[in-house]
């Protein structure tokens, strides 16, 4: 190897070190993805002529050979686990004991992440070794599998020997992709994390996309931490991800903060929440029980997931047609609530769950409001959940396209007309009080009202003698029908129903067309041209005025709308995207500004972007914008912007 190979591969090496950094551990990318791409390969040729590998090469994170078995691991110390508290009620009396023991502790307040307890080990600086808690003596050892894990650091500026210890986690959303294409669809992410972790191939450690959030310094020699606080500080700047802690030795303050966590904001699970007592001179005043340290403890949530048994499964019809499957369930407790049903996405999931009538289901709560269910304990139920052929609510033969089956019988098919008259009278569309789905069935089943236009003919007398409609109820929603036949052009074209059009795209295609009727005849070619656009959804929006021109100009016989009117000002025509972080303001108040002043608001750099804002540690979109050539200000020049 020449000197200039060497020097090649150590600035390579130390540059994508320093951009995998950026990426992995503070979510905050400085350059676009080919140009890594491009370095990398780059490092990959020079490893291959040159024969040799840098011990932090990132290479090494693709996962080496397959182990036979995993080799055991004797801790240094003994790895305690936590004491918990269910209630707060408890969790002050763990405080008042601790200040009777020691006086005003300071305490620390963290996440306590679902996942896998890894200790990892850096001699000299380098990666040299990790391994699982195991019973907490003695563990595993997966530094092959932990080598993968792209936000652990190869190399950390640290002379001397640290063992620092974190959770190991699959995010939410990797999990989600993972689940969506597994053939076998894992239980949770916290198994999921364990099954990549715990996996001989490193290789599929590699793939499966893990994280390590750390929390502790265990052992470090020289040592120059004191507290919880220090140790997460060390870690942070030693290239280590980490979470966030608050700091107070106020307990009022420490359960405002556990009141306030909002766990479907979070990209991972999170069990609990660890108050720890900051000061290590304080924590050896407590000492340890023969399980726990006395200086900690853990305030356990309501588990997000539980078992239960599913009765049936019912295939619902929605307003295109689709039929989803909503399972029945034998009502189980989650999170504070009886939940008797669940979720499934199409006839594919319920066989690659491995659901049947009778088995016992993982659900999991999600953001919506009804949870889904994860899998099916293996070999329980009996028989087979049949895939439908015709339509359970009118009949007609069935048809597939892509992974769902639909009923193609929109205009007798009852379910479908009854959704599409309650999404054109929902609160984003026609925003029409007082007619709930069932309303809107009996005016159906009662009235024949099968187009949403027909309501606005509606008279009071039709609905007076109506199962449960007396004078009063009637006039309600003849008057509320009544003050809605003028809206925006935005809810307008939402409540059309267009496919694959919700309120967003309906609100830009109001802003870029200004009527329905040049939407209408704008060609496919042209649609494709606005922004979140596809060929497919363009094709959705022309053939959508093909079939439905009748019932369009009904409607517009009925009702008037308000075009959106721009605001004028210094920024407008421009197309603005923001990145980076303001000192100034926050991004949303950025974006106000902006349509204030008649600029729009782009979320990513596309061919329509005009202006890039570029506050500090501006990322992959600002790279973006220079290879587009677009013009890009600073946060001063913004501000002198608005102000002009
Ligand atoms: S401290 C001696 N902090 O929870 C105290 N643990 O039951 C050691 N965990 O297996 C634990 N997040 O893997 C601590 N912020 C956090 C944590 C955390 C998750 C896990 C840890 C351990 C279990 C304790």
């Amino acid at each position: 190897m020449t000197e200039t190979q060497k020097n090649r591969m150590e600035e390579l090496v130390a540059l994508l070190n320093e951009y995998s950094y950026r990426y992995y551990v503070l979510d905050d990318p400085s350059v676009a993805d080919n140009v890594y791409d491009r370095l990398y390969d780059e490092l990959v040729a020079l490893e291959k002529e040159t024969g040799v590998r840098l011990d932090d090469s990132p290479t090494r994170k693709v996962g080496g050979e397959p182990v036979k078995a995993f080799a055991q691991h004797t801790h240094f110390g003994r790895l305690y686990s936590l004491d918990k508290c269910q209630s707060f009620e408890e969790l002050r009396e763990w405080d008042a004991k601790i200040k009777k023991a020691v006086g005003n502790a300071e305490y620390t307040l963290e996440y306590k992440l679902d996942g896998l307890t890894v200790v990892v080990t850096y001699e000299n600086g380098l990666f040299s070794g990790a391994a699982t808690r195991g019973n907490g003596v003695v563990g595993e050892d997966v530094t092959a599998q932990v080598m993968t894990i792209r936000s652990v650091p190869s190399r950390i500026p640290f002379d001397g020997t640290a063992e620092v210890k974190g959770e190991c986690i699959m995010r939410r959303s990797v999990f989600k992709k993972y689940n969506a294409e597994a053939a076998e669809p894992l239980k949770n992410p916290r198994n999921a994390a364990a099954g990549a972790l715990r996996n001989l191939d490193p290789k599929v450690t590699a793939s499966r996309k893990l994280d390590i959030v750390f929390y502790d310094v265990n052992y470090m020699s020289p040592d120059t931490v004191t507290s919880q606080s220090d140790g997460i500080e060390w870690l942070k700047n030693h290239k280590f991800r980490t979470e966030k802690l608050i700091i107070t030795s106020d307990i009022d303050r420490i359960i405002a903060e556990i009141e306030a966590v909002n766990r479907d904001a979070l990209d991972f699970d999170i069990d609990g929440m660890v108050v720890k007592v900051n000061d290590f001179s304080l924590r050896d005043k407590l000492g340890y029980t023969d399980k726990f340290p006395r200086w900690a403890v853990a305030y356990k949530f309501e588990a997000e997931e539980t078992t239960t048994v599913l009765k049936e499964v019912r295939w619902q019809v929605g307003r295109t047609g689709k039929l989803t499957p909503l399972a029945v369930l034998e009502p189980v407790q989650l999170c504070g609530a009886t939940v008797s049903r669940a979720t499934l996405n199409n006839y594919a999931d319920i066989v690659r769950k491995k659901v049947r009538p009778g088995s016992t289901v993982f659900i999991r709560r999600s953001n919506d409001v009804i949870p889904e269910i994860l899998a099916a304990v293996d070999g329980t139920g009996e028989g087979e959940i049949k895939r439908p052929t015709v339509c359970p609510a009118c009949g007609a033969a069935l048809y597939e396209n892509g992974a769902h089956i639909f009923c193609p019988n929109s205009d007798g098919c009852r379910p479908q007309i009854v959704a599409r008259l309650a999404h054109f009278v929902s609160k984003d569309c026609a925003d029409i009080e007082g007619l709930s789905d069932k309303t809107l069935g009996l005016f159906y089943d009662r009235l024949g009202i099968d187009k949403a236009w027909q309501l606005y003919d509606l008279k009071k007398e039709q609905l007076v003698g109506l199962d449960s409609f007396k004078d009063k109820k009637a006039d309600n929603v003849i008057s509320s029908i009544n003050t809605r036949r003028h809206i925006s052009l935005a809810a307008l074209i939402n409540a059309l129903g267009i496919p694959n059009v919700g309120k967003k795209l309906a609100a830009d295609l109001a802003a870029v067309y200004g009527s329905v009727e040049k939407l209408a005849e704008a060609d496919a070619d042209e649609l494709s041209g606005v922004d979140d656009i596809g060929p497919v959804v363009a094709n959705d929006i022309r053939s959508y005025f093909e079939k439905n021109a009748d019932f369009v100009r009904e409607l517009l016989a009925r009702v008037t709308y308000a075009v959106p009117v721009r605001k004028e000002g210094v920024m407008s025509g421009q197309k603005v995207v923001l990145t980076g972080t303001l000192q100034s303001m926050t991004r949303s108040k950025a974006s106000e500004l902006i349509e204030a002043a008649g600029g729009v608001v782009q979320s990513s750099v596309t061919g329509a972007t005009t202006l890039v804002v570029a506050g500090e540690n501006a990322g992959s979109k600002l790279s973006k914008a220079r290879a587009a050539g677009v013009r890009i200000i600073g946060e001063s020049e913004f501000l002198e912007l608005l102000n002009a």
